[in-house]
């Protein structure tokens, strides 16, 4: 009995008393992670992610052929899945069938011959009617900015994540970018974000080894930005606060590069200790400061494969009560 009440005040009680909201928010973290982890919702969500693993490969800057087996297996599997839920007519379902035509067609058209297993799994399980033509971007740079100074459908529909650059931007456009970044609300007007730039190439490989998120195009990356929160600046119980308001931030930025015609992609950083602690050796931080995202940014290439990365539909997005 002792030991079940200890059990409990250490588990329960203590980190209740001591973080309040954040040990609610890591238990609904772990329920939808681990719990409702056979969910319809985490079926699209997972098939989602996979269709965008494989856009990456067929947009990266030299696209190894035959690319993404074992992904393209995991697509399938659970695209079976979707079949036995009737989720077969949803939009992550007709992404995944234009994928799929693609990813056939593209090898189709370099004369590569796909594994033969795979083939045959890929077209059992296309269904052409599905297929409306939705394929990844090419564009020239000059039109991937052409509407970068229009109104702001225009503009923010036109902007998309680079993942292939040619060289580094003009340093004062980019102090122009942050400076109307920083036009972004913030909690109280705190402000606790801080840019950090690292241009040095030898630094840029570490920190990307690290990262983890930038195989395939890290090589062509220019420049990375680590978008930080200063713990000092935040109040009490604003602990998520500062997540919030660097994401704001980010959004603010991420346009701000796209009017000032550079290109950017973010890198995530849900690191864990050692990822940190290892950029921390490579960047000064101060201990206060906590890294929410980094970014890649830099002129793109004159030519440009973008990834289609299509959005959600506003009946999949806006609940109206
Ligand atoms: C927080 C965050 C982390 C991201 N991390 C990565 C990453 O590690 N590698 C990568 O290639 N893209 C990364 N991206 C880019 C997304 O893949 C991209 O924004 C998404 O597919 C939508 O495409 P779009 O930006 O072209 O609209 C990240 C985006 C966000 C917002």
């Amino acid at each position: 009995m002792k030991y079940f009440s200890n059990l409990l005040y250490l588990n329960v009680f203590l980190p209740v008393a001591f973080f309040g909201k954040s040990y609610f928010l890591f238990l609904k973290y772990l329920r939808g992670f681990l719990v409702m982890s056979n969910t319809d919702a985490r079926l699209l969500v997972n098939l989602r992610v996979s269709v965008h693993i494989l856009e990456k490969g067929l947009t990266m800057p030299r696209t190894r052929l035959g690319f993404g087996k074992s992904r393209c297996m995991e697509l399938v599997r659970l695209l079976n899945i979707c079949q036995a839920r009737e989720l077969s007519r949803t939009e992550e379902y007709i992404m995944a069938m234009n994928l799929i035509s693609e990813y056939l067609e593209f090898h189709k058209a370099k004369g590569y011959q796909l594994d033969t297993s795979l083939k045959k799994l890929l077209m059992d399980i296309l269904e052409p009617d599905l297929v409306d033509g939705r394929k990844q971007i090419g564009l020239d740079r000059e039109n991937f900015f052409k509407y970068a100074q229009s109104d702001f459908e225009l503009f923010s529909k036109s902007r998309r994540s680079v993942r292939n650059f040619s060289r580094r931007c003009d340093q004062d456009l980019f102090r122009r970018a942050v400076s109307l970044a920083n036009t972004a609300p913030s909690a109280c007007n705190r402000q606790a974000h801080k840019v950090h730039v690292v241009s040095d190439s030898v630094k840029i490989a570490a920190i990307l080894k690290i990262q983890g998120g930038a195989n395939g195009f890290g090589h062509t990356i220019p420049q990375i930005g680590v978008l930080t929160v200063d713990y000092k600046c935040l109040g009490r119980f604003e602990e998520h606060d500062g997540y919030f308001n660097s994401g704001l931030y980010a959004s603010s930025l991420m346009y701000s590069m796209h009017y000032y015609e550079i290109g950017s992609v973010f890198l995530n950083w849900s690191s864990t200790l050692r990822q940190e602690r290892a950029l921390r050796e490579l960047i000064t931080l101060s201990p206060t400061e906590t890294v929410t995202v980094l970014f890649a940014f830099g002129v793109p290439e004159d030519y440009l494969r973008l990834c289609r990365s299509e959005k959600k539909s506003l009946n999949n997005t806006l609940i109206e009560l």
